[in-house]
């Protein structure tokens, strides 16, 4: 595995694999690696020939007063864990590098960034389009994998590249779970024991809603009522948003047909939870699907 840090080589390493005929994928994350990441590496590696991690914390993501500064950063571990599972250009840029203008120039993706995660916070999804954008310009890949575990951010970057019609297919691998049901994520290393014991109340609270659905209930504000109920039954999840919509628009229909997804935010103690489940509907059966 090589190294970079400057768009420039990242680019150059990028070009030289697909004039050689070898498609690239791409995956980007903000590093603190766990088997998640190393799940979205695996699918990246069966969809092409050649296989960049980038690591980036991306400032313009994070609102006031959230957790830029502590997000949890371990560059030697990530670089060893990248290695180990087969990426072949570790992409670790500098704030600088990423951001040479400056944030003056940013990606607005509208009303998909504005709801649900995008209402509890604002400009976050203005800052996730800009730094995907960026990375892939610097990477030009063919594929780009992003995980299930952030569903609106998958629905954010296929409507960015529809829209800005960017040549680059976008995968979206299942979210990988702790035995317990909760979803991976770099943020529940913030999590103390109690709050690791509540957290996987909220994959139960969405797998009671999608039992509901399974059951036959179609209406979104009674299946968001059975996530809503499951979870107030653990105290110590303090409940964001529950929404049940249409898995391109992220807008509740009249009645859930289709693709479908269960969206769920909570806080335990200081730490945003997020889960969600995508069903595909039909008019008698129900079954967990990817997006
Ligand atoms: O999902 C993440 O880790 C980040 O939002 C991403 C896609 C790497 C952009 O900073």
């Amino acid at each position: 595995m090589i190294t970079v840090r400057t768009v420039a080589e990242a680019r150059a390493w990028a070009l030289a694999r697909r004039a050689a005929g070898t498609s690239v994928a791409l995956v980007p994350t903000m590093g603190a690696l766990h088997a998640g990441h190393l799940s979205l590496l695996r699918h990246a590696r069966r969809a092409s020939g050649a296989v960049v991690l980038s690591v980036f914390v991306n400032p313009t993501q994070f609102g006031p007063g959230e957790d830029f500064a502590r997000y949890p950063r371990d560059p030697e571990r990530d670089g060893a864990l990248a290695a180990e599972a087969g990426a072949d250009l570790f992409f670790a840029p500098s704030v600088e590098e990423m951001y040479p203008g400056g944030t003056e120039v940013m990606v607005d993706v509208g009303r998909l960034g504005a709801v649900w995660e995008g209402a509890a916070r604002p400009g976050h999804f203005r800052g996730v389009a800009t730094v995907v954008a960026k990375l892939l310009h610097a990477t030009m890949p063919d594929v780009a994998v992003f995980g299930q575990k952030d569903a609106q951010q998958v629905v954010v970057v296929r409507h960015l590249v529809a829209a800005l019609l960017w040549p680059v297919r976008i995968l979206c691998a299942p979210t990988v779970r702790a035995e317990d049901g909760l979803a991976l994520s770099s943020r529940n290393a913030y999590l103390e024991a109690g709050e690791r014991a509540a957290a996987p109340a909220l994959a139960a609270a969405i797998a009671a809603g999608a039992a509901a659905v399974a059951a036959g209930e179609r209406r979104p504000t009674a299946v968001e009522a059975v996530v809503a109920e499951a979870l107030a039954r653990e105290p110590r999840l303090r409940p964001d948003y529950v929404a049940a919509v249409d898995a391109a628009r992220l807008e509740r229909p009249p009645l859930l047909q289709g693709r479908v997804l269960l969206l769920a935010a909570a806080r335990a103690g200081r730490t945003r939870l997020l889960d969600n489940a995508c069903l595909e509907v039909g008019p008698d059966a129900c079954r967990a699907a990817l997006p």
